[in-house]
């Protein structure tokens, strides 16, 4: 099945996406990557030949027009999914209302705790022992949808927020092209707010 995926950062999490698509089981493969900025994660997708579209806020009059371009830009790759892999942006309603459902977000904490773009650094500083990565499918709000998975990661008495979060990425980037592999071979249920994969 087709995969579009939207990254902002180092794309250390697109990379694990790309390298389980180039496995030959692999029930995805990655047609393209948007990214809202210029970052490591673009260049890794040209590296393995994924083309890439940029679509940045600065070059749109309001944040609506942007919505709506970001929908066109996924929409020409023509994808069954698509998954925010570290990217930094809130989705508008044109997104949604077109691949709402479709979206796949991997978040460093275990949801509902810790949502928005601090969580390790919120985690860490709220003292939880154990904090983790969830996998769910993106809704209206802000990391609020349907759960599909999760697992747990251990904070360390001396962790700092760097290596908390690397730690927590090392299971993100071995759960999220799991997940997609699954939604991408079988589907999904859904049932409400809840969601399990086939
Ligand atoms: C991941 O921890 C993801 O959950 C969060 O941003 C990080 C992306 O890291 N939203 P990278 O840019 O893929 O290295």
């Amino acid at each position: 099945a087709p995969v579009v995926v939207l990254a902002s950062g180092t794309g250390t999490l697109l990379a694990a996406i790309i390298d389980h698509a180039a496995s030959p089981d692999a029930a995805f493969t990655v047609v393209g990557v948007v990214v809202d900025r210029d970052c490591a994660a673009a260049q890794i997708a040209a590296d393995a030949d994924i083309p890439v579209i940029a679509c940045k806020l600065k070059e749109y009059p309001d944040r609506a027009a942007w919505d709506g371009a970001l929908a066109h830009a996924v929409a020409d790759f023509g994808s069954d999914w698509v998954v925010t892999a570290g990217f930094m942006k809130i989705l508008g309603p044109a997104f949604l209302n077109r691949f709402g459902g479709t979206i796949v977000n991997s978040h460093p904490a275990l949801l509902p705790s810790f949502v928005g773009a601090h969580a390790v650094a919120d985690a860490l500083a709220y003292g939880v022992k154990v904090t983790g990565t969830t996998v769910h499918l993106i809704d209206d709000g802000v990391d609020t949808g349907p759960i599909l998975a999760q697992r747990v990661v251990e904070v360390a008495p001396d962790d700092t927020e760097a290596t908390l979060h690397e730690r927590i990425k090392i299971v993100e980037r071995a759960l999220l092209p799991e997940v997609v592999d699954v939604l991408a071979a079988r589907g999904v249920v859904t049932d409400g707010r809840k969601a399990h994969l086939k």
